[in-house]
């Protein structure tokens, strides 16, 4: 039974909960005693102010401190939750990111309702304060949001129990790389925002690959994308800078990819089992428009945030 019927079907339970798998072997996770339990081996995961605890104890040892430092520089930066994002009051702190933002959600969900008019199983996979999630659950689909990030304000807990439930947003604590789902529970996998942060963006993909059906799609937003990798790399140099100027400290270059070329991020997408498209790239003549304008305003040319849309191929 797919997860569509089954929420027609369904009393209490959600119908993600049966999509769920232990962290640890891959086993099938059932509820009880105010959490979940492996089938296989009956390791059992709590269930804490309405957020499954499925991040493995090793993995959760290595993100902390990076978690860590990424919530506090996002509290010093004014992201929190608010029950409308991604709209924002005028004179918002971060209204001209919130803005640009929206605009590429838009873009998303004109897609969404373009090609697919039914309600979707859509898993936000580093979800933050489930924001979009939100937005997702309140047009009908059916969706999990998974992140690291517990922080009330930023993070899975923003929302509060009884918002979770009421919305019917099944939130997990998870590493994208690790996803603790069952193979095609998903139509849509999105990352908003959320891909350039992985270790591994090849582990990420194979796994949204592996979580979606056969007509599933993975969408990517708000990464920042380049045409040359120098671009990126001075961005990324930049932002190293700056985090020792404000912090002493600055997060290992390895424990994230920071942002990819049109290229690269293509090529592993088809060389895992997707076909690509490209929504808002410029013309190549929009394009070298732009870049002198930026390079002339900010001395290099900046990121582009086009929404790629990368359609599972069959097997
Ligand atoms: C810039 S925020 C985007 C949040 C939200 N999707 C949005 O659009 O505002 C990036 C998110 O990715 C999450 N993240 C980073 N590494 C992750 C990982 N290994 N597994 C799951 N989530 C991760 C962070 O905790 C953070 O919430």
């Amino acid at each position: 039974m797919d997860l569509e019927s089954q929420l027609q079907t369904s009393t209490a339970t959600s119908p993600w909960v049966s999509a769920l798998c232990c962290p640890e072997c891959g086993g099938t996770l059932t509820e009880s005693g105010g959490g979940l339990t492996c089938a296989r081996d009956e390791a059992f995961f709590a269930t804490l102010q309405g957020v499954h605890r499925l991040l493995g104890h090793e993995r959760q040892a290595e993100l902390a401190a990076a978690t860590a430092f990424y919530c506090r520089v996002r509290a010093d930066e004014g992201f929190r939750h608010s029950s409308e994002l991604p709209r924002v009051p005028r004179g918002h702190i971060q209204a001209r990111i919130w803005k640009q933002r929206a605009r590429h959600f838009g873009r998303f969900l004109d897609w969404l309702s373009r090609e697919r008019p039914r309600m979707q199983a859509i898993v936000d996979i580093g979800a933050g304060c489930c924001w979009a999630a939100q937005r997702l659950a309140e047009r009908g689909h059916l969706v999990a949001a998974l992140d690291i990030n517990l922080d009330p304000m930023d993070g899975l807990t923003a929302l509060g129990e009884e918002r979770g439930l009421g919305l019917g947003i099944e939130r997990i604590e998870a590493d994208m790389e690790f996803l603790p789902l069952s193979p095609n529970c998903a139509d849509v996998v999105l990352l908003n925002g959320a891909l350039h942060y992985a270790r591994c963006p090849q582990n990420v993909v194979a796994e949204a690959r592996r979580i979606l059906r056969a007509t599933g799609a993975l969408v990517i937003l708000d990464s920042p994308i380049y045409r040359r990798s120098t671009d990126g790399e001075a961005m990324v140099k930049m932002k190293k800078k700056d985090f020792l100027s404000r912090y002493g400290y600055a997060p290992c270059r390895d424990a994230a990819a920071g942002y990819f070329t049109i290229t690269e991020l293509t090529r592993l997408l088809e060389r895992s089992g997707f076909e690509v498209r490209v929504f808002g790239w410029p013309s190549r003549l929009r394009e070298f428009g732009r870049d002198l304008i930026e390079t002339f305003r900010h001395g290099r040319r900046t990121a582009r945030f086009p929404m790629i849309v990368a359609q599972r191929r069959s097997a």
